[in-house]
């Protein structure tokens, strides 16, 4: 990969629920960009440790810690290691997320709070914990022109509704108008806060959408580009958006969707 160790360099990063899928993408693409990474997991220890050995093995920085997102003592405690380990943090990815999907009518309050809180609350935990260091610290020129950056993982559900998925859509919508407000309160300080919103990524989460040639040509109509993602996709825009070469760029939105959000059915149509 033709990643520059310069673009990052001296960054210290966190991503959250990096252990797989976007999160561990966007760790690996971090750190071949010069940032060092500390691999926030809640529960998947081993591959989070094999990421952080990968990491290693390339000549870059990187240690594993596990916490819950939706619980503030222990985001709080993450934050206090990782400042402790790194000395400061210059990236936030708010990226841990999951899916408890169910017909309307049969979603229990379970499955309701438990995405909200993982997907939106545990967002709203990392930024603020994050947005705090941001403030203490202020700019470092020599580092970044920016006083932090933070990266909120959404989904083309933040705009799309998602029938069966109400939880997770009402999470994601909740994630976007978290950004901007976040954004525009600390655009002045030079924090720069924005969102990615994945389409269809090959990742576990979605791995009955994709792993069939039957499911996958049916997802295919839902996407002009004909190509289902991948997480490197979202891991280029998650460097692009912690570098200074997004420097004018506040509570914007990015949609890396191959066209998702366009209105396919219209193709044709209408
Ligand atoms: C969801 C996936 C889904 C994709 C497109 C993502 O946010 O997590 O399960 O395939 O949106 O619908």
């Amino acid at each position: 990969m033709s990643y520059s160790p310069y673009l990052l360099k001296g960054q210290k990063a966190l991503v959250t629920g990096a252990s797989s899928g976007i999160g561990e993408a966007i760790a690996r693409y971090l750190a071949l960009s010069g940032a060092a990474v500390a691999i926030n997991y809640h529960s998947e220890a081993e591959s989070a440790q094999k990421l952080v050995d990968d990491i290693k093995a390339a000549n870059g920085e990187a240690f594993t810690i596990q916490a819950d997102v939706s619980k503030e003592d222990e985001i709080k405690a993450m934050f206090s290691q990782t400042l402790e380990q790194f000395g400061t943090i210059d990236i936030l990815v708010n990226n841990a997320g999951l899916q408890k999907d169910s017909p309307f009518v049969d979603m229990t309050l379970e499955q309701w709070n438990r995405v909200i809180e993982v997907n939106l609350t545990g967002q709203f935990l990392c930024a603020r914990e994050a947005a705090k260091e941001f403030l203490r610290r202020g700019v470092q020129p020599h580092i970044s022109s920016a006083a932090g950056k933070i990266i909120c993982i959404s989904s083309v559900h933040q705009v799309i509704p998602w029938a069966g998925h109400v939880n997770y859509a009402a999470s994601k919508g909740g994630i976007n108008m978290m950004m901007q407000s976040i954004a525009q309160e600390l655009a002045p300080h030079k924090i720069r806060v924005n969102s990615i919103a994945p389409g269809a990524i090959k990742t576990p989460i979605n791995k009955s959408a994709w792993d069939t040639p039957e499911a996958e040509a049916k997802l295919l109509k839902l996407i002009p580009a004909k190509r289902v993602g991948d997480v490197e996709d979202i891991a280029k825009a998650a460097v692009w958006l912690a570098s200074d070469d997004s420097d004018y760029v506040y509570g914007t939105t990015l949609f890396v969707d191959g066209g998702m959000t366009l209105y396919p059915d219209f193709i044709e149509n209408g």
